[in-house]
């Protein structure tokens, strides 16, 4: 009941023009995938991709948004601003945001209400490092983050949200979490959720496994039962293989 969604986070990489080859190689790939395919790519490029995607089956997104409408908020950019360069989704505290610019659960949960109230659709990013996962903290952080991301916001917004679980020790690292250890925490992440909002909005909201994703292990994470989907970081950088992880259940390519 739960339709799977793949999303690439192409993170700093891509000027327009890089980003108008990948996506041009991109959309006959993935043309008649099953999941939601979508690429969150830098806000220099939202509107060259979303040009390049109309009509087709990819959803394009942004990687961040400001938690005010307008103002003096120096090297933000705002939802109106994302939505007017045909942005539908954006990512909202990704580990590399909390690790290297002090995102923190407040202003996620900030910026998620600000996504939300302008329609964008927030995909949000939770995720324990190696030494919590170590100490055995993996839920307790993962919860925290979770509660903290949704803080005060009512259960009639959450059509549309998204949960990223990405343990930062698989991000970047070639070190994938396990199919079970996906499933685990996906399913907890959904348990918390569950207990915010209630059983029946947590079986349809999707919570995405993210961190050295790839073409040889899509099919085992995705066929796990809490499993709804990928955030693809350096496998999204090529059509190919970003492909290949969409079409993860073998459909031609
Ligand atoms: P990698 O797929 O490169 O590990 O990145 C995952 C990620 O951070 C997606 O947001």
């Amino acid at each position: 009941m739960r339709r799977p969604i793949i999303a690439g986070n192409w993170k700093m990489n891509n000027t327009r023009t890089d980003a108008k080859a990948l996506i041009t190689a991109l959309v006959p790939l993935v043309a008649d995938a099953e999941p939601e395919v979508v690429v969150c790519v830098p806000f220099t490029a939202v509107e060259t991709v979303a040009a390049a995607a109309k009509g087709t089956n990819i959803a394009v997104g942004a990687q961040n948004v400001a938690w005010a409408d307008k103002g003096a908020f120096t090297g933000e950019i705002s939802a109106a601003m994302l939505k007017d360069v045909g942005a539908e989704y954006v990512i909202i505290g990704h580990s590399e945001r909390r690790q290297y610019f002090g995102e923190t659960d407040a202003t996620v949960n900030l910026r998620a209400v600000q996504a939300i109230k302008n329609g964008l659709k927030p995909i949000i990013c939770v995720g324990e490092t190696l030494d919590e996962r170590e100490d055995g903290e993996t839920e307790r952080v993962v919860s925290s983050q979770v509660r903290g991301a949704f803080e005060g916001i009512a259960e009639g917004m959450l059509a549309n949200v998204v949960i990223a679980y990405e343990p930062v020790w698989a991000i970047g690292t070639g070190k994938t979490a396990t199919a079970e250890q996906a499933q685990e925490t996906v399913a907890y992440i959904r348990k918390v959720f569950a207990s915010l909002y209630g059983a029946a909005l947590a079986q349809k909201t999707r919570v995405q496994y993210g961190g050295s994703m790839n073409p040889a292990n899509a099919a085992e994470l995705m066929s796990k039962p809490d499993v709804d989907g990928g955030l693809i970081g350096g496998a999204s950088l090529r059509a190919e293989e970003f492909a290949k992880v969409v079409n993860y259940k073998g459909a031609a390519i």
